[in-house]
């Protein structure tokens, strides 16, 4: 038995953890967990968007399942993602973007995975007046960060029988920044010979997206390019009920769904728990526990085939409990 960490967040974060937890537990997921209400309401109540038990859980197991948190508009007030990310260093935020045949788009056959550099980049956050007209914004890059998240595309690619890592950059113009980064990428990629690697502008890689979505396998780029080109791939695959993530460090993984709180329908039952279920489903790879995140996949890629218990976010009337009781009908 496993023990993981569980935050339940706001909005609809507690709908689509209680439906998610439920399937896991049908598929005899071997786990036990540690579930914290965590977030704006928790905020509201104790004074702490995370309860230190909450923090102190996850540095024990180390593996975190999080549910949209809404973050409380405030003067200094700093992203919860952000204190995440920098205090367990999760420096790989991975997105894996798949079309599905149940959710029609233009482009039925995108199979993108982007590794986007989770700790440095412009979103170290140092910005400073010059003067009253000028602003300045520092962009960091270190061999160290690039290295990590260059090598973890490539032993992604390797582990997951992928063909090709593609380096986003804009080294054209930013020749010593994101030039160390290519450079880099283009040193690593000798190691990996049986995987073809390639490197791409970032403005050029925006267009090639979306006219050629299928020339695309695996990304790995800088913190700003992979924020933005990460989101223009989940567009591709149509709707952000569908958009797992990871972040990832050496150390510690936190599993969450691309999507927010959703405050315009929490409470509804109507949420769409998929990208978070498959979040889990990535949790459980992570963890070894393989067959069981198969055996969910599959259920989930049933029910959404058979396109007769869909929430509306899919065109569908279903409640997320409805989905959620068929995905557990479809387990082995
Ligand atoms: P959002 O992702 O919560 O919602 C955008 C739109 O997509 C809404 O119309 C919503 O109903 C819909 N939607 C999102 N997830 C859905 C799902 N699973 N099923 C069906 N429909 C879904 O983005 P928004 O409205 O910009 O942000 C709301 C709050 O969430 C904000 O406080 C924001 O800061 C927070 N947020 C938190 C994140 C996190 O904790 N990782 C990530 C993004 C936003
Ligand atoms: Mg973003």
């Amino acid at each position: 038995m496993k023990t993981i960490t569980v935050f339940k967040g706001d909005g609809i974060g507690p709908e689509i953890t209680d439906a998610v937890l439920d399937i896991l537990k049908a598929a005899k997921a071997p786990l036990e967990y540690e579930i914290f209400n965590v977030g704006a309401a928790e905020y509201e109540k104790n004074g702490a968007l995370i309860p230190d038990a909450a923090f102190a859980s996850f540095e024990k197991t180390r593996v975190l399942l999080k549910s949209p948190i809404t973050t409380p508009v405030g003067k200094g007030f700093r992203s919860l993602n952000v204190t995440l990310r920098n205090k367990y260093d999760l420096y790989a935020n991975i997105r894996p973007a798949k079309s599905n045949a149940a959710v029609p788009t233009p482009f039925p056959n995108v199979d993108i995975v982007t590794f986007r550099e989770n700790t440095e980049d412009l979103y170290i956050g140092v910005e400073y007046k010059m003067n009253d007209d000028t602003v300045q914004a520092i962009k960091l890059i270190t061999r160290k960060a690039s290295e990590r998240i260059i090598r973890a595309a490539f032993d992604y690619a390797v582990a997951n029988g992928r063909k090709k890592v593609t380096c986003v950059h804009k080294a054209n113009i930013l020749k010593m920044s994101d030039g160390m980064f290519l450079d880099i990428f283009r040193e690593i990629a000798k190691e990996y010979q049986q995987i073809e690697s390639d490197d791409k502008i970032v403005d050029n890689t925006c267009m090639q997206l979306v006219m050629y979505p299928e020339n695309f396998d695996v990304m790995v780029m800088p913190n700003l390019y992979g924020d933005i080109v990460s989101d223009l791939t989940s567009g591709l695959i149509g709707g952000l009920g569908l958009l797992p993530s990871m972040n990832v460090g050496d150390d510690f993984a936190m599993f969450e769904a691309v999507h927010g709180s959703a405050p315009d329908i929490a409470g509804k039952h109507i949420a769409n728990p998929t990208a978070f279920l498959w979040s889990a489903c990535m949790m459980l790879e992570y963890i070894g526990e393989t067959d069981v995140a198969a055996n969910i996949r599959s259920a989930v890629d049933a029910v959404l085939a058979e396109n007769q218990c869909l929430t509306p976010d899919l065109g569908g009337k279903a409640t997320t409990e409805a989905y959620r009781d068929a995905v557990i009908a479809h387990l082995k």
